[in-house]
């Protein structure tokens, strides 16, 4: 089942966002977290930052799986997915280094990575995972035409995407990886609870498609309709054509 939530701008998304993520965590100090990166969940990490803060919220005991990352630029590349989580979450509350899982690009055998997470996200169930979503309606790196019972591969990312996240690397298109390794539909699907998050016209068209279209590969994020626990918040111009 699909909830899905309005907000007037980015500012209330990321608290009604909060909220829900906070609920997580307050019912289960243990609780293990899908983490994705992006710019939709940046004001939802502020929060959790400035509630950490404030009332020391703790991460101790939280395990973190994050949804992807870039293939053939260094971990400790400013836009590795390794580097903006850091930056932008892990820095700044108590989270144990030994918790938190992204996807390995490192080494020659990345297949060998793929099937090690994948692995561990057997033995560990995502209470919350939260997601982003592409103009194409990808989620995580899943590229339209995706199988929906994938588990964490490595993938070419369509130019679609590359162009969209072109304006981390300079505008330039040529600096973006051309792949990635991301968890798959299935591994997503896994999750008990999925909070996806989506700001800008850009996004309506898949926004649409994620609550109204048909279930197909060709829009990976149709297959959330089948999930029984989804909340989609967005503001006002990505739901604008619901
Ligand atoms: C990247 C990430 C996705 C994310 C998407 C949307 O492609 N791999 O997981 O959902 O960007 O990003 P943004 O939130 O910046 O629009």
């Amino acid at each position: 089942m699909i909830n899905v939530i309005v907000c007037d701008d980015y500012n209330q998304l990321s608290n009604v966002a909060f909220e829900i993520m906070l609920s997580v965590i307050k019912n289960k100090a243990d609780a293990t977290l899908g983490l994705a990166t992006g710019s939709s969940p940046i004001g939802l990490y502020q929060n959790m930052i400035a509630d950490y803060d404030k009332k020391k919220t703790s991460y101790k005991m939280i395990k973190t799986f994050n949804l992807d990352e870039y293939v053939g630029i260094d971990v400790h590349h400013p836009e590795s997915y390794y580097s903006f989580m850091h930056r932008n979450l892990f820095d700044h509350i108590d989270i144990e280094e030994k918790n938190i899982h992204i996807p390995s690009n490192m080494g020659d055998d990345l297949q060998k990575n793929c099937d090690d997470y994948n692995k561990l996200l057997a033995e560990n169930v995502i209470d919350i995972q939260l997601l982003g979503i592409g103009s194409n309606g990808h989620i995580g790196f899943n590229e339209p035409y995706t199988a929906f019972d994938s588990l964490t591969h490595i993938v070419d990312l369509k130019q679609s995407t590359i162009n969209d996240n072109a304006r981390f690397f300079n505008n330039d298109t040529s600096l973006v990886p051309k792949k990635a390794i991301t968890m798959g539909i299935a591994n997503v699907m896994a999750a008990r609870k999925i909070l996806l998050l989506a700001t800008g016209e850009n996004k309506a068209e898949a926004i649409y498609q994620t609550i109204k279209g048909k279930i197909d590969e060709s829009c990976p994020s149709t297959i959330l309709q089948r999930h029984n626990d989804v909340t989609i918040v967005v503001d006002k111009l990505a739901a604008s054509k619901l």
